[in-house]
């Protein structure tokens, strides 16, 4: 091959290979001289993550702590919360740098269920005939629905601790997370038969998933009976049990943290597939899982990992690239 041709072929896949990094370069600064004005401001509010019902801080490296913030009305569910806890879990599915959740109440009980004065506005939608009443009260139910749902959809871990009363809506909001500790005087009850209606944002269809016993799950929906720390231990609602809430949020930001040193390609992919497969067959979820790793298993994850083992290092000692 002519010299010539051979330098020009050479040239050619060295731009092809930097060209692209060096416009993006160049587009990304001049971007960031036009946005500066705007990226400035936004980032003097000192976090991106504020809220009227909930409080929102970091606990550890990758740790986000969420907590449920009204602990003067022991953590009733209002109309801010339904609408901040898709708001704030949006944020964390979006946020790269957290990898693992905390959620817990704020004062003496995990929260009271839904605020009833709520529920009167809820109860009262607007609509001229039946069923414009019913297309709109179900428009709100599902809203609701999603309050609970946004923490199953948000691929990072869930870690719920909680202590004292967790009454109704509690119950559909700890169903929806991953793991679950609670304190000695933790108390659950699933009380929406008591107020007349029933359970619709989550407990029906969680719980008999994780108690895999459905005559107490049956007895528990229909008598609003309340459930001890003991019996939730023993049936499986929580994995721990510990004597006060100090000792319960510091384990609990410790399985946080073990959890965010981990690659976080498979952590979330993990979430993602144990979700998919309590709702799917084996051979679903067999398929689903095969077709998620032809993307997933060329991650440079597996290569750090693999190559940490070797040296006799584990994940800890990894800096995995944020996802
Ligand atoms: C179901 O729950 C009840 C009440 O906690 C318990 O007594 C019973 O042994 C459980 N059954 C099974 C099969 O786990």
């Amino acid at each position: 091959m002519p010299a010539g041709l051979l330098l020009f072929l050479r040239l050619k896949a060295v731009l092809q290979k930097c060209l692209p990094a060096l416009l993006c370069r160049g587009l990304y600064s001049g971007l960031r001289v036009i946005l500066q004005p705007m990226s400035s401001s936004a980032a003097s509010s000192a976090s991106p993550y504020n809220y009227e019902s909930l409080k929102v801080s970091q606990a550890r490296d990758h740790v986000l702590h969420v907590e449920l913030n009204r602990p003067d009305k022991r953590n009733a569910m209002n109309r801010a919360f339904w609408r901040e806890m898709v708001e704030c879990f949006h944020k964390i599915t979006d946020d790269s740098d957290c990898r693992a959740v905390v959620v817990s109440g704020a004062g003496k009980a995990f929260t009271s269920g839904i605020d009833l004065m709520d529920m009167a506005t809820m109860l009262q939608p607007q609509g001229d005939d039946a069923a414009r009443l019913a297309w709109n009260l179900r428009k709100t139910v599902v809203e609701f629905q999603e309050t609970f749902t946004v923490i199953e959809k948000c691929p990072k871990p869930v870690i719920v601790a909680v202590h004292g009363a967790c009454i109704g809506g509690g119950v559909d909001l700890i169903s929806a997370c991953d793991i679950r500790y609670c304190t000695e005087d933790a108390v659950f009850q699933v009380k929406e038969v008591d107020i007349g209606l029933a359970a619709d944002v989550g407990t029906l269809q969680r719980l008999p998933k994780i108690i895999g016993n459905r005559s107490l799950v049956c007895e528990l929906a229909f008598t609003a009976r309340k459930m001890m720390s003991d019996e939730a231990k023993s049936c499986g609602l929580v994995s721990r049990v510990f004597p006060d809430k100090g000792a319960m949020l510091e384990s609990a930001f410790d399985l946080a943290s073990d959890i965010a040193t981990k690659s976080p390609v498979a952590v979330q992919g993990t979430k993602i597939n144990l979700i998919y497969s309590r709702d799917h067959s084996v051979a679903e979820g067999l398929n689903y899982i095969a077709t998620w790793n032809m993307g997933m298993l060329q991650t440079q994850d597996i290569v750090q990992s693999a190559q940490a083992s070797f040296e006799k290092k584990t994940p800890k000692d990894i800096t995995y690239s944020k996802l």
